[in-house]
C-alpha cells in the first residue's frame, strides 16, 4: 500500500487529464496519476530511501508521542483516516488511542479492501468500517459511527501536495465529514536547506526519477503515446517563492510526439511539471490549520528539526462579532 490519489479520476479520466495539461503551458500532468501498480511500488520504496526522511520521521514522531495524543483526546474516538493506510503508522496510532471504530476513507476501494483486510487481522475485535470516496468534498461516515466522537487522521504530509487554497479546502471537507466534536492528527514536512528538500525528491539510487518517469511509460501504453522517454530527464527543485519542491520531466533535446493521436512538441529544456510538495514552517502550519476551520492545540518537531506532527480541534462553527 504505498500513497493514493486525492480526487477520483474515471477510466477515461487519464486521457482527457493528460491531453488538457500538455496543452497548457507550462505543461503538466496531475500527479494523482503517478499511482498505477508499477508507481504505487515504486512510491513505497521512496519512502526507504536514505535521502527520503520524512516517513521514518513522522513514524518516529508518532511512536513517541501517540501516548500523549491519546491522553489529550481521549479514549473512545472514531479513528478516521485520510488515505487506505499505512501499515506501520495506523497500528501506532490505533494502539494508543483504542478506538471505538476505524474507518480508513479511500478513493481506490482495492486499496481498501487490502489494507482494511491486513489491519483487521492485527486488531481482532476492532470494528473497521472502510468508506470508498472522495475525501477532498464531504463526505457521509458509516452509520454506525454517524455523530460519535471522532479523530481523523491525515499523515504522510499529504496535505502539502494540495496548493495553498487547495489545502484550505480539504481542511474545510475534513471538517464538514467529521462533524463538531473532533480532532484531527496531521503530519505536515517542514521547509529547510533546499538541498536536503531536493534530495529527498531527487535521490541518488534514483527511485523517484523511476517514479516520475513511470507516467512516460503510463501515457505510451494506455495512451497510444509515442513519447521517448529516453529524452527526459527527472527534476527535482526548490521553488523558494512558492514555498514547494516541484517536480518536472524536462526534455533534453527538441522532440514531437503523439497522445491519443494528437501531436505535441517540446523544445530542448522545457518540462512536464508533475508535482509540488509544499514545505511549512510550523507556525504556517498553524495558521493554514486556522483557514481551514481548526484550532492548533500541541505539535512536536523531531531533534532533527525534519518534521512535524500537529494535533488539532475542530474550531467551534460560532457566529462571528
Ligand atoms: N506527500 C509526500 C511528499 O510530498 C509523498 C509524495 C507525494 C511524494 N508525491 C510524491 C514523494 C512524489 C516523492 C515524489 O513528500
Amino acid at each position: 500500500m504505498a500513497s493514493r490519489p486525492l480526487v477520483a479520476s474515471p477510466p477515461d479520466a487519464f486521457g482527457a487529464a493528460v491531453l488538457a495539461g500538455l496543452a497548457q503551458t507550462p505543461k503538466v500532468v496531475p500527479a494523482r496519476y503517478f499511482y498505477d501498480n508499477a508507481g504505487s511500488e515504486l512510491f513505497e520504496q521512496i519512502t526507504e530511501l536514505p535521502e527520503y526522511y520524512p516517513t521514518r520521521t513522522e513514524i518516529g514522531l508518532l511512536g513517541v508521542h501517540a501516548g500523549e495524543i491519546a491522553t489529550r483526546v481521549g479514549a473512545g474516538r472514531i479513528v478516521v483516516e485520510f488515505g487506505s493506510g499505512s501499515s506501520v503508522k495506523t497500528p501506532l496510532l490505533l494502539r494508543a488511542v483504542a478506538p471505538a471504530a476505524y474507518v480508513p476513507i479511500d478513493i481506490s476501494a482495492d486499496f481498501l479492501t487490502e489494507s482494511a483486510g491486513t489491519l483487521a487481522a492485527d486488531f481482532p475485535g476492532l470494528s473497521v468500517l472502510p468508506l470508498a470516496g472522495d475525501f477532498t468534498r464531504p463526505l457521509r461516515l458509516p452509520a454506525q459511527v454517524a455523530g460519535q466522537p471522532m479523530l481523523g487522521f491525515f499523515p504522510g504530509s499529504t496535505l502539502g501536495n494540495a496548493a495553498p487554497a487547495s489545502a484550505v479546502d480539504l481542511l474545510r471537507a475534513f471538517a464538514a465529514t467529521l462533524g463538531d466534536d473532533t480532532w484531527l492528527v496531521i503530519g505536515l514536512d517542514l521547509r529547510k536547506d533546499r538541498h536536503v528538500l531536493e534530495a529527498a525528491y531527487d535521490d541518488k539510487a534514483g527511485v523517484t526519477a523511476a517514479f516520475n518517469m513511470n507516467l512516460l511509460a503510463r501515457i505510451n501504453r494506455e495512451l497510444g503515446g509515442t513519447v521517448d522517454a529516453s529524452a527526459f530527464r527527472h527534476r527535482a527543485r526548490w521553488n523558494g517563492d512558492a514555498g514547494r519542491v516541484e517536480m518536472h520531466l524536462e526534455a533534453q533535446r527538441d522532440l514531437a510526439f503523439e497522445v491519443l493521436g494528437q501531436r505535441f512538441t517540446m523544445t530542448q529544456g522545457e518540462t512536464i511539471h508533475t508535482e509540488n510538495s509544499y514545505k511549512w514552517t510550523f507556525d504556517e502550519a498553524r495558521l493554514l490549520a486556522r483557514a481551514g476551520g481548526w484550532t492548533p492545540i500541541a505539535g512536536w518537531i523531531d531533534p532533527a528539526g525534519l518534521f512535524g506532527l500537529h494535533l488539532w480541534r475542530v474550531a467551534p462553527a460560532a457566529g462571528e462579532p
